[in-house]
């Protein structure tokens, strides 16, 4: 693509060329794109008047989700559940697959979406053990070795990319050790989905969750989770609603209480969707694919090499996202010796940004420009 994201950015994110910020937070809040934004106007005209809205439609954008939601990942739309967010896919993972007693291992450092749902397992006598950090960072290695070592180990979760760190973990290398001991490995994809590509159907991974409100760039309480195909009617979902089953896409036989789950990943859907946001969500997740997920990472990883460099420049500032671009995704974060000051710095100047664990957090995306990059850090040096 000649011009992304120059023209991309002209056409889905205008006003960023009139606004005084630079929008370095697509790792707390992905903003929406134009054609999200009409999507919503759509939708909310729509719904003001629900009789107009064909049964056909709202199915048609449930499906259109799963479809490309699982693009950006290379699973097939059947292996893709609707979901609200990260957690509650997390939360299926933890209670639908068929854990025996034992241990489930993370990271410690983790997100708590990598967490708390697996600490709620006690009482079937399963317990969640945090592999410690080494200089800050998870440590793979310890991981590994525990996985191939011991036991008792039951499940792996950590997320893809960390949330604090900007840690990309090696999918690969968990997966195969989980595959080797018959671990069932868990993933929490949301601050990488969609910006570094990935082939679950190459990976062993047996579910990927993601929230699509962040770097998905759609609205709040939309996401998915991939269960890998030969599990899906291997496990049965926890929670369990009408839309689970076969007779939901029929409104003639509701009453017949056919306890028949669907064959595809629908089964975990527990409830009716809300179609307007996974249909403004389409339209988010349709820019993203129209600049291509290779493409979206190939931009990322320029401005980040720009905040590595930025950063080998000064004594006073280390680096916590490792600097190998293997390793990192969209999260760059930094610690200066006077983070306030740099804080106060960039607050002052529009640069919006998070602190996340005692780092400055810089998380752009495809909008972003390296002249945008080039005066933050300006910024930081004044
Ligand atoms: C790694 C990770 N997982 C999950 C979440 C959010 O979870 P959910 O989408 O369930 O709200 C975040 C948000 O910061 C995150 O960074």
């Amino acid at each position: 693509m000649t011009n992304f994201p120059t023209a991309l950015r002209a056409r889905e994110y205008a006003w960023m060329d009139q606004d005084p910020s630079i929008y370095f937070n697509a790792a707390s809040v992905g903003p929406l794109p134009a054609a999200a934004v009409a999507a919503t106007q759509e939708w909310a005209r729509l719904r003001e008047r629900p009789q107009h809205i064909p049964l056909a439609l709202m199915q048609g954008a449930a499906a259109t989700a799963r479809a490309q939601f699982g693009a950006l990942i290379g699973a097939d739309a059947d292996e893709i559940a609707l979901m609200p967010n990260t957690t509650y896919g997390l939360n299926l993972a933890a209670r639908a697959l068929p854990l025996r007693p034992g241990t489930i291992l993370t990271f410690d450092g983790e997100f708590p979406s990598c967490v708390y749902p697996f600490q709620a397992l006690g009482s079937r006598g399963i317990t969640l053990d945090l592999i410690p950090r080494v200089n800050g960072l998870p440590d793979e290695d310890t991981l590994v070795q525990a996985i191939e070592q011991r036991d008792d180990v039951v499940a792996v979760v950590v997320s893809w990319v960390q949330f604090a760190t900007g840690f990309v973990a090696d999918l690969e290398r968990i997966g195969n050790a989980c595959r080797a001991k018959g671990v069932f490995f868990i993933v929490d994809g949301i601050q990488g989905c969609g910006v570094r590509p990935i082939d679950v159907h190459a990976l062993p991974i047996d579910m990927f969750a993601s929230g699509a409100q962040k770097w998905q760039l759609s609205p709040w309480g939309t996401g998915f989770v991939y269960v890998r195909k030969e599990l899906i009617t291997a496990i049965e979902p926890h929670d369990v609603g009408w839309a689970c089953m076969k007779s939901s896409t029929d409104y003639t036989r509701l009453t017949d209480y056919e306890y028949d789950f669907f064959d595809d990943a629908r089964r975990f859907e527990v409830v009716t969707l809300a179609y307007q946001d996974f249909a403004v969500a389409n339209a988010a997740t349709g820019v993203m694919l129209e600049a291509g997920v290779a493409n979206i990472a190939a931009h990322i990883e320029a401005l980040g090499d720009q905040v590595v460099q930025w950063v080998q420049s000064r004594k006073d500032v280390r680096l916590v996202t490792p600097a190998d671009p293997a390793r990192r995704a969209g999260v760059f974060a930094f610690t200066p010796d006077n983070l306030p000051a740099m804080h106060d710095r960039l607050r002052a100047a529009h640069v919006v940004h998070t602190v996340r664990e005692g780092a400055i957090r810089f998380s752009p995306h495809l909008y972003n420009t390296s002249e945008e990059m080039k005066r933050a850090l300006a910024v930081l040096d004044s």
